[in-house]
């Protein structure tokens, strides 16, 4: 009886490091896009993408608006980032490409949900 509880109990540990490892893997090194969003761009951008007060004065587009989403493609908005527009600061030497196109990504998260 008490054998089998220790099995249990090792085939349980195994089970979990094996699900961490995973975990780790798939989110471990990746670009931490909402802590980039919320030094860089909230404010100019706001939290929730629709532009702060500072932001909209100079004109930000709202990123929940499915329209202006349907507007733009991802290579202009990572052109548009990388290298600034108009009002938008350019984020090369600031931000690597990658991370550029991770906040890119992000900015389409920001979209709302299609309806099912
Ligand atoms: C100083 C304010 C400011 C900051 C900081 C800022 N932006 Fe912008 N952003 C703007 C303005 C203004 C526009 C609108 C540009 C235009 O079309 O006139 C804009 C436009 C954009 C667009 C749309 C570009 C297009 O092609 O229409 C994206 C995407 C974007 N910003 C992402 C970001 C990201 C990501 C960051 C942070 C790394 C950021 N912005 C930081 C002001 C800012």
């Amino acid at each position: 009886m008490l054998k089998r509880a220790v099995i249990l109990s090792l085939i349980i540990t195994l089970f979990l490091s094996l699900v961490q490892f995973n975990l780790q893997s798939t989110y471990g090194n990746k670009i931490d896009y909402k802590k980039i969003f919320k030094n860089e761009c909230v404010k100019c951008h706001g939290m929730d993408g629709k532009g702060s007060e500072r932001g909209k004065n100079l004109g930000v587009p709202d990123f929940t608006d499915p329209e202006w989403q349907a507007s733009v493609t991802d290579e202009q908005l990572i052109a548009s980032v990388t290298n600034g527009k108009k009002k938008m600061p350019k984020q090369e030497g600031k931000l690597s490409p990658e991370e550029i196109k991770a906040m890119v990504k992000y900015v389409r998260m920001l979209a709302p949900k299609k309806r099912r």
